[in-house]
């Protein structure tokens, strides 16, 4: 074959690092999301047990680390992101004991765990809470969270106009021993997730005590939760913009940095925030082995996020703007180059996801007819995504994804091609959400069904008994873990495929030239000695000549004369020959 000298197309972007650098640059991430993971106890609902039982499949996909959402205990108001005790296993998901046998299975197959921490908020059960409800207005106990007095005649009205996020005002009224109305308690989420206040020293040094609870028992590091959120503007002023961690604003279209998907507004986002996470990285630095903290802040432009991850803060933070940038080559493409912009100004990695617990997954979300767009959650009665088209997207994105530099987080399920499921019944919904908007928003009980890991168990392997809290649609049996491991071209064989060359090539600590000249609605770059294109528009494009494909996210074409042709929403890795 002849070879072509590209260089003259190529734009540097972010160069390459070492290979040597933290684990966390570099790491593919799994999200595991206990409750629909595996079950071993035979309730229907996953637990740490599971967890341990299936982490060979996570050591056969590739990846490097392990992070588990909340399993800790809570009355799952909002499915363990209402923590009643920081330091235990709620009883759904085993015991301590389970948690120290899965970390060691964990490490001994090479892989980190990262745990969820979630310092916004308690549960209403948290002992905190339930102290401050009992010893009145004005007591140390309330100091821990944010009561105040509400507004109007006998403060019948809620002390600012915040809205939950969930929907709904985020205040709700006590009622004092004597049965008369009392103070209100500020919740950003659900009425039994009360914010705690931050400006208190007892609520700093808890949560450090947490953090070395966790790091003494072997964690690698910890997932925060709205890591933005926890410092509120002083005197918590009145705000009218509209608040929404998860869908952002569809109509506004990416711009420099900007997809619409940051939280803004007087809760969100404050200087504050930055002495905590300054605070933490001290204490994890007391600790051997590069333990690590990743934010989850709902924060633009990037340049404002990438102040998470200073040097003396914390180490990742998840890059929501392209998670939430539309099908749209240009679109993407300034937002990759505005990440590596902003992240490298600080000298972190990127972080980038496609799909967690709390968006309809890529694979649904792609199949929609404004690919992209982001509803919260998707019922009967509602557009439905194209499952075909949504699933050749998906895979296309996340070879994309697996091909930039930086570190990647996956969702359970995602390595399967799996789609959100988008006719569940109304009345099996669980999401708070959902509740709290009258049901105008579905939620997101779609994208957190129980995993399919065989094709012809009840169940579809998932547990035991065969049962599972959220029905699974029965198309998913083609999803299965089984029906897709050893078959050449599965989702499942090409995500591993991909770890394996991601890792063999170097590209999570590699760099980014753009390469030009193959149209606009093509992504195409160089990472290292590999070439990455991603062809989002209608028609195929020629692969450069001299290129040898690598992998591809489905069969590629050919032209007449023999040479690659790029299909249609289909990203393929090639390396050049000479
Ligand atoms: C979590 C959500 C949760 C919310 C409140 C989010 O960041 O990812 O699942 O509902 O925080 O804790």
């Amino acid at each position: 074959m002849t070879t072509i000298d590209t260089r003259p197309l190529r734009t540097l972007v972010h160069t390459a690092g070492s290979p040597e650098g933290e684990w966390w640059r570099d790491a593919v991430i799994y999200q595991v999301y206990p409750r629909s993971f595996a079950d071993a106890s035979g309730d229907g609902i996953g637990d740490l047990p599971g967890v341990t039982a299936r982490l060979d499949h996570l050591a056969e996909l590739g990846v490097d680390a392990v992070w588990l959402s909340p399993f800790y205990r809570s009355p799952q108001a909002d499915a363990g992101y209402d923590v009643a005790d920081y330091r235990d296993v709620d009883p759904l998901f085993g015991t301590l004991a389970d948690f120290d046998e899965m970390l060691e299975r964990a490490h001994r197959l090479g892989l980190r765990v990262i745990v969820d921490l979630v310092p916004n908020h308690t549960s209403d059960e948290h002992v905190w809470f339930q102290a401050a409800l009992a010893a009145g207005a004005g007591s140390p106990e309330r100091a821990r969270y944010l009561f105040r007095e509400g507004r109007g005649v006998d403060g019948t009205e809620p002390p600012n106009n915040w809205q939950s996020i969930f929907g709904g005002p985020a205040w709700t009224r006590t009622t004092d021993p004597d049965g008369t109305p009392g103070e209100w308690y500020l919740h950003l989420f659900d009425s039994r997730q009360p914010d705690l206040d931050w400006e208190h020293p007892e609520v700093r040094s808890e949560f450090e005590d947490v953090l070395r609870f966790w790091l003494d028992r072997g964690v690698d590091g910890f997932r925060i939760d709205v890591a933005h959120g926890m410092v509120k503007a002083p005197g918590l002023p009145d705000w009218d913009g509209h608040v929404s961690m998860i869908d952002g604003s569809d109509d506004v279209e990416p711009t420099d940095t900007v997809s619409g998907s940051g939280n803004q507004g007087p809760m969100f986002d404050q200087e504050g925030v930055h002495d905590i996470y300054r605070a933490w990285n001290r204490v994890l630095a007391e600790y051997p082995g590069d333990r690590a903290l990743v934010a989850e802040a709902w924060v633009e432009p990037l340049s404002r996020l990438s102040r998470y991850v200073r040097s003396d803060e914390m180490h990742q933070a998840f890059n929501f703007a392209f998670l939430a940038t539309h099908w749209h080559a240009p679109a993407l493409r300034t937002v990759v180059e505005a990440s590596y912009r902003a992240s490298d100004a600080v000298g972190a990695p990127t972080t980038w996801v496609l799909s967690n617990h709390d968006v309809v997954r890529h694979a649904s979300r792609l199949g929609l007819a404004e690919p992209g767009s982001r509803p919260n959650g998707i019922g009967r009665g509602d557009e439905q995504p194209d499952e075909a088209l949504g699933l050749q997207r998906a895979r296309c994105a996340s070879l994309l994804m697996l091909g930039l530099p930086g570190s990647a987080y996956l969702y359970q399920g995602e390595e399967l091609g799996l789609p959100d499921h988008t006719s569940l019944d109304d009345d099996l919904r669980q999401d708070p959400a959902f509740f709290r908007t009258g049901g105008a928003e579905r939620g997101r009980d779609g994208c957190r069904v129980p995993l399919p890991w065989s094709a012809t168990e009840d169940g579809f392997g998932f547990s035991p008994s065969g049962v599972t809290w959220l029905p699974q649609p029965e198309e998913w049996a083609s999803y299965a873990l089984d029906a897709q491991r050893g078959v050449p071209g599965s989702t499942y064989e090409t995500y591993r495929a991909a770890l394996q060359l991601r890792r063999e090539s170097g590209l999570g600590s590699g760099g980014l030239e753009w390469l030009r000249g193959l149209g606009d609605d093509v992504i195409a770059f160089v990472n290292r000695d590999v070439l990455v294109v991603a062809n989002l528009g209608t028609g195929p494009v020629p692969l450069p000549a001299g290129a040898e494909i690598l992998l591809a996210s489905i069969d590629p074409a050919f032209a007449d004369d023999g040479s690659v042709l790029v299909p249609s929403d289909a990203t393929i890795w090639a390396r050049y020959t000479d």
